[in-house]
């Protein structure tokens, strides 16, 4: 009898293990965020996720090496940009969520335009980052224009990231183009050159150096600021009163996934509020695209923003995003500072 008992334990234990399986996830938001998700989701279901965190131009360029065999499940996070180009290029599967009508129209708007490949998960305005210390030490103003960081004054002071990796630099020449018309924008990014001390990897890193104290000022998601600032670091934001854009983070399951049904159990999950609001609690103040989930206080106030109308279908078509950055290496990134 105890051994029938025991043969019926593991069993049990071996089916329910198989069942809740594992999800294979890219993770294009801050580390924390990233562990937490993956934490709190497995901890919560029993499925295991495999995570690796890549920005969301180096996401994207995985997914496309990995095109013919698929090793990723579920791309989360990034700006949307690159995910419209994944959806155009085939490479994420078309999936209509039932939880869609819950979104904010944004949200769903991503999901539309893509052909229901992606969907919004949150979004976050473009601005400048500054460290008041370091402004005040070296008896700078804080730049309140686009045209404000082109002063000689700031030479070397400016980080931003390079668009080939960062979707956030990417964004930051998609809102210049919109706001300046092509030829301006290309030579705004020209002049901006000389005053760049270093063109960052990753999205984040620009805003890290700043609340460091190692450069004065960063082109970042003004919510990537409420988290430095929580570890004590001084750092302070600005929207540019001329214009500026809005990421729309997306999320995305893989064409051919090797997990499907756990990739969408998993997007599901990340749709509802409380998956939502987990951003919040690992320092990520973005805006939820759930209508229902929580808005942090430290979340940016969209209503005081001047954004422009951004062409989001328009920049995130590949041969677009592919054009504008090969414009940049050759015209911006090979001049010398
Ligand atoms: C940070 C931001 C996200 C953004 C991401 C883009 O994690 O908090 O809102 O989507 O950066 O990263 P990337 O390295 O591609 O610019």
């Amino acid at each position: 009898m105890r051994k029938f008992c025991l043969g019926l334990v593991f069993a049990v234990a071996a089916g329910t293990a198989a069942a809740q399986g594992q999800v294979n996830v890219i993770c294009s938001v801050q580390a924390e965020w990233c562990n937490m998700i993956s934490t709190v989701y497995a901890r919560s279901t029993g499925t295991r996720v495999n995570m690796t965190m890549k920005g969301s131009g180096e996401a994207l360029a995985q997914l496309i090496a990995e095109k013919e065999n698929p090793k990723t499940d579920v791309w989360f996070g990034g700006t949307g940009d690159p995910h419209l180009q994944a959806a155009e290029q085939g490479l994420t599967l078309e999936y209509r969520s039932p939880s869609l009508p819950q979104l904010h129209g944004w949200a769903q708007q991503q999901a539309k335009q893509s052909n229901w490949r992606t969907v919004g998960i949150y979004s976050g305005p473009l601005g400048f980052g500054y460290n008041p210390e370091l402004l005040a030490k070296k008896k700078l103003a804080v730049p309140r224009t686009w045209a404000d960081l082109l002063k000689p004054d700031y030479k070397g002071e400016v980080q931003v990231a390079n668009p080939a990796s960062s979707g956030t630099a990417y964004t930051m020449i998609a809102t210049l183009v919109q706001l300046m018309g092509e030829d301006k924008a290309f030579e705004y990014l020209k002049a901006l050159h000389r005053n760049i001390g270093a063109y960052t990897r990753s999205g984040t890193a620009p805003i890290k150096a700043v609340a460091r104290g190692e450069t004065a000022l960063s082109i970042s998601f003004v919510h990537d600021a409420p988290g430095e600032k929580m570890q004590g670091f001084p750092v302070e934001t600005v929207t540019p009163a001329d214009g500026t854009g809005a990421e729309i983070g997306s999320m995305s399951i893989v064409k051919g996934a090797r997990n499907l049904e756990a990739a969408k159990k998993f997007y599901e999950w990340a749709l509802t509020p409380p998956a939502q609001e987990l951003a919040a609690a690992a320092k990520s103040f973005q805006l939820p695209s759930n209508k229902a989930a929580k808005v942090d206080a430290r979340v940016p106030d969209f209503r005081k923003i001047r954004f422009i109308e951004y062409d989001y279908a328009k920049y995130g078509a590949s041969a677009e995003r592919r054009r504008l950055i090969a414009r940049w290496e050759k015209e911006v990134n090979a001049l010398p500072r």
